[in-house]
């Protein structure tokens, strides 16, 4: 059966090589962000935004548990900041929306009105060839939101630019789903 995060990441890898930027702009516990910094190893660069000191703690501690290149840094602020802190163009980004997983703190979910500029922003970002994931939860209100709002807007880019695809579980309406932005 397709498992949904293999196929996000092999549609990661196909994009990614040795020594490229990219961000995780959702870190959490830091797998995403682990994934990322094993992709470029020592010569790339990964910059991570979460919101809570405990998602930073938690990430450092898989970085360094799964021996990860330190070739990483992590941003205690909003992800519709990251602006401020990436000088340069990504190749590729991660947004896994929603809540910290096992934290008990629902409410410090990702939210429409900073998950929309943030993903403008990571789009502005995006270098040639570059890609975007967006996974979305619909599963609680909010997350359900985010991908009414991200399907909008989504759907006005560019079909000269950029290539937008959904990938959705057709018989599982609450199970997340995710989006994939490539940059021609
Ligand atoms: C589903 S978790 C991410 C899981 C993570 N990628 C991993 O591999 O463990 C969503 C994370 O987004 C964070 N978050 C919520 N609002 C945010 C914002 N405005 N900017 C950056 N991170 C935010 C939450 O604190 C939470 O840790």
């Amino acid at each position: 059966m397709t498992d949904l995060l293999t196929l996000q990441k092999s549609f990661i890898l196909s994009h990614l090589k040795k020594g490229d930027v990219c961000a995780d702009f959702t870190m959490g516990n830091g797998h995403d962000t682990a994934f990322l910094s094993k992709a470029v190893g020592e010569s790339g660069r990964v910059y991570a935004f979460d919101i809570q000191e405990s998602a930073l703690a938690s990430t450092r501690k898989t970085l360094e548990s799964e021996g990860c290149p330190q070739n990483y840094t992590l941003i205690l602020d909003s992800h519709h900041n990251a602006k401020k802190y990436i000088g340069e163009k990504i190749k590729a980004g991660m947004f896994n929306l929603g809540y910290l997983p096992g934290s008990g703190k629902k409410e410090l979910t990702t939210k429409r009105e900073t998950t929309l500029p943030a993903v403008k922003d990571a789009i502005e970002m995006l270098d040639s060839d570059g890609i975007l994931l967006i996974a979305v939860y619909p599963g609680h209100a909010e997350g359900e939101l985010e991908g009414i709002m991200l399907k909008e807007y989504l759907s006005t880019l560019s079909r000269f630019e950029m290539s937008v695809s959904k990938f959705r579980i057709v018989n599982s309406p609450t199970s997340p789903y995710f989006f994939i932005v490539e940059k021609k």
